[in-house]
């Protein structure tokens, strides 16, 4: 365990209007008074705003799930790092496993989304992690560090999740051991290239549940987790902040 202060990050996905969001954080903020946790909420860039009013002066800490990776300009539907700020995050996700497969998202246009939440001061959340043919082919280390050293520079300053991919909404959750040797291959890259390297928290995600949580806080190197459809019911996501805490 480290001394920083862990981060409970929650990816809320496509899901969720502002009726729902309310209800959310009517449950949520009551039983938050004691928890000794960051507790950091990524929702749809719709309702940024309304969850950025109703956590006003709270723990929580609001961010986007997406920049693009220019700065402004004739790129329908998409959000720039300066109106994420602007409608209340104050982090942003960039190369969620999702966003690399779906839509394409490469280590370029992640080091410019990067380098633009920087100019806004909006902290990067940046995912990192390997596909199960990416491991099973032993290549762990490699993707790692191409998704590390491609994107990142000795400024780095922000929080890295690493995601396997095949752990990610499948309700396999990685071993203690897979956790530890993920880390560890992160933190080493991170030491080798980031300066602020020791203010880098290490968050895993991937089917993070209350029992899972539990037994994360003891690992080493792990700083907190990122917590995609277990965040989604306030009841479920206290209780994997709770676990963490045991
Ligand atoms: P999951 O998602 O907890 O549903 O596996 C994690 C994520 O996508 O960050």
């Amino acid at each position: 365990m480290t001394q920083k202060k862990p981060i409970i990050a929650a990816n809320w996905k496509m899901h969720k209007t502002g009726r729902e969001v309310e209800e959310f954080f009517n449950t949520l903020m009551p039983q938050l008074n004691d928890v000794k946790v960051q507790v950091w909420i990524a929702p749809s860039a719709t309702i940024i705003s309304l969850a950025a009013q109703k956590t006003q002066g709270s723990i929580i800490c609001i961010g986007a799930q997406n920049i693009y990776h220019e700065s402004h300009g004739a790129f329908t539907g998409e959000i720039s790092a300066a109106q994420a700020r602007d409608a209340g995050a104050r982090f942003v996700i960039v190369g969620h496993s999702e966003r690399r497969r779906l839509f394409g998202e490469t280590n370029a246009q992640v080091k410019k989304k990067i380098e633009l939440a920087r100019e806004q001061q909006l902290i990067p959340l940046l995912c990192v992690g390997e596909t199960l043919e990416e491991r099973e082919r032993g290549q762990i280390k490699s993707v790692l560090k191409a998704q590390l050293t491609e994107v990142l520079d000795e400024r780095f300053e922000g929080v890295v999740a690493y995601e396997p991919v095949w752990a990610i909404g499948t309700g396999k959750s990685a071993s203690r051991e897979m956790i530890e040797e993920g880390h560890a291959i992160c933190r080493e890259i991170l030491t080798q290239v980031c300066k602020k390297e020791n203010q880098i928290s290490l968050l895993y995600g991937g089917s993070v549940s209350a029992e899972i949580a539990s037994s994360l806080g003891t690992i080493k190197d792990v700083d907190g987790a990122l917590v995609g459809s277990a965040s989604l019911e306030a009841q479920t996501f206290i209780s994997i902040i709770r676990g963490y805490l045991q």
